[in-house]
C-alpha cells in the first residue's frame, strides 16, 4: 500500500497507459478520480477500482472544464496529493510540411496547453498544501524522435522541458514534478502511431526495442506508482525512460 492515503488525478484515465496507472494507484491504496473526456468510460472504471474512485469527464485542452475538475477533486477527496498529466493525442504518420493545422491545434492543445491548465488549476492548491507530485507522460518521442510524427514528437519534447522548469521552480515549495518516457505501448493509440498495424510495422517497431516487446499499461503504473509515491521523496525534474532500452 504504497499510495495509502493520498488521493490522485490521472486524466485519460479511461483507457491505456492511464487506466493501467489508475489500476495501480487503486490496488496501492490512493483514492483515484479517472478523468477523462470519454466519461462514460471514466465512471466504469471508477466503479470498478473502487476505494471511493470517482469518475470524471473533462476535457483537458479546455480552461472551463480542467477548472472544474480541479474543484471536483478538491470537493470529493479534500486535497489532491497526486496529479497524473497523461491525456495524449496523436496526428497520424506523415511529412511534416503536410499535417494540416487542425490535427497540429489539435495535439498541441491536448498534449501541450494541459500541463499549463492543469497547472494552473492545481498547483495553487499543491503549494497551499506545501506538497503535491506531478507526473507528465511524454514519450520517448521527446527524446529520440521518429520520422513523420513531428509535431507530436515536439508536444512530447516540450512536456519534458515543462517537467524540468516546474521541478525547479516548485521544489522548494514542497511540490515535485517529474516525466515518464513511455516506449510504444499497447494501447489504443499505437495504431495511430504505426499508420497502420500490420506484422511488418510491428516488427519494424519493436526492432528498435532491445527488450524485445511493446511497452505495457502495467509497466507505466509501476514506474508511476514509484515516481508518485514517498519513495521518491528526493526524486524531482526526470524525465525517466520507460522504454526497453530504445532511447540507449
Ligand atoms: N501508446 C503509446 O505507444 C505511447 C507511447 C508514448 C507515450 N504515450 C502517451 O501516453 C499517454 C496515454 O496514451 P495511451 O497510449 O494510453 O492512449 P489511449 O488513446 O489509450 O488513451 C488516451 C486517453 O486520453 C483520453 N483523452 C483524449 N483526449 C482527451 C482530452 N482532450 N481530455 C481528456 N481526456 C482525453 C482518451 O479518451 C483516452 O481515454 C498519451 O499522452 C500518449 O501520448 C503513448
Amino acid at each position: 500500500m504504497r499510495l495509502e492515503g493520498k488521493n490522485a488525478i490521472v486524466t485519460g484515465g479511461a483507457s491505456g497507459f492511464g487506466a493501467g496507472i489508475a489500476k495501480k494507484f487503486a490496488a496501492e491504496g490512493a483514492r483515484v478520480m479517472v478523468a477523462d473526456i470519454n466519461a462514460e468510460g471514466a465512471a466504469a472504471l471508477a466503479e470498478e477500482l473502487g476505494n471511493g474512485a470517482v469518475g470524471q469527464a473533462v476535457d483537458v485542452s479546455n480552461d472551463g472544464s480542467v477548472s472544474s475538475m480541479a474543484a471536483h477533486a478538491i470537493m470529493a477527496f479534500g486535497r489532491v496529493d497526486i496529479l497524473v498529466n497523461n491525456a495524449g493525442v496523436t496526428h497520424l504518420p506523415a511529412p511534416l510540411d503536410e499535417i494540416s493545422e487542425e490535427d497540429f491545434d489539435r495535439v498541441l492543445a491536448v498534449n501541450v496547453k494541459s500541463v499549463y491548465l492543469t497547472a494552473r488549476h492545481l498547483v495553487p492548491h499543491m503549494k497551499a498544501n506545501k506538497a503535491g507530485a506531478i507526473l507528465n507522460v511524454a514519450s520517448t518521442a521527446g527524446v529520440s524522435p521518429r520520422p513523420r510524427l513531428s509535431w507530436y514528437n515536439a508536444s512530447k519534447g516540450w512536456m519534458i522541458t515543462a517537467t524540468k522548469s516546474m521541478a525547479v521552480e516548485l521544489a522548494p515549495l514542497g511540490v515535485r514534478v517529474n516525466a515518464i518516457n513511455p516506449v510504444a505501448g499497447e494501447t489504443p493509440l499505437l495504431k495511430s502511431f504505426m499508420g497502420e498495424d500490420t506484422p511488418e510495422v510491428r516488427a519494424k517497431f519493436l526492432s528498435t526495442i532491445p527488450i524485445g516487446r511493446f511497452s505495457t499499461p502495467e509497466d507505466m503504473g509501476n514506474a508511476a506508482c514509484f515516481l508518485c509515491s514517498d519513495e521518491a521523496s528526493m526524486i524531482t525534474g526526470v524525465a525517466m525512460e520507460v522504454d526497453g532500452g530504445r532511447c540507449i
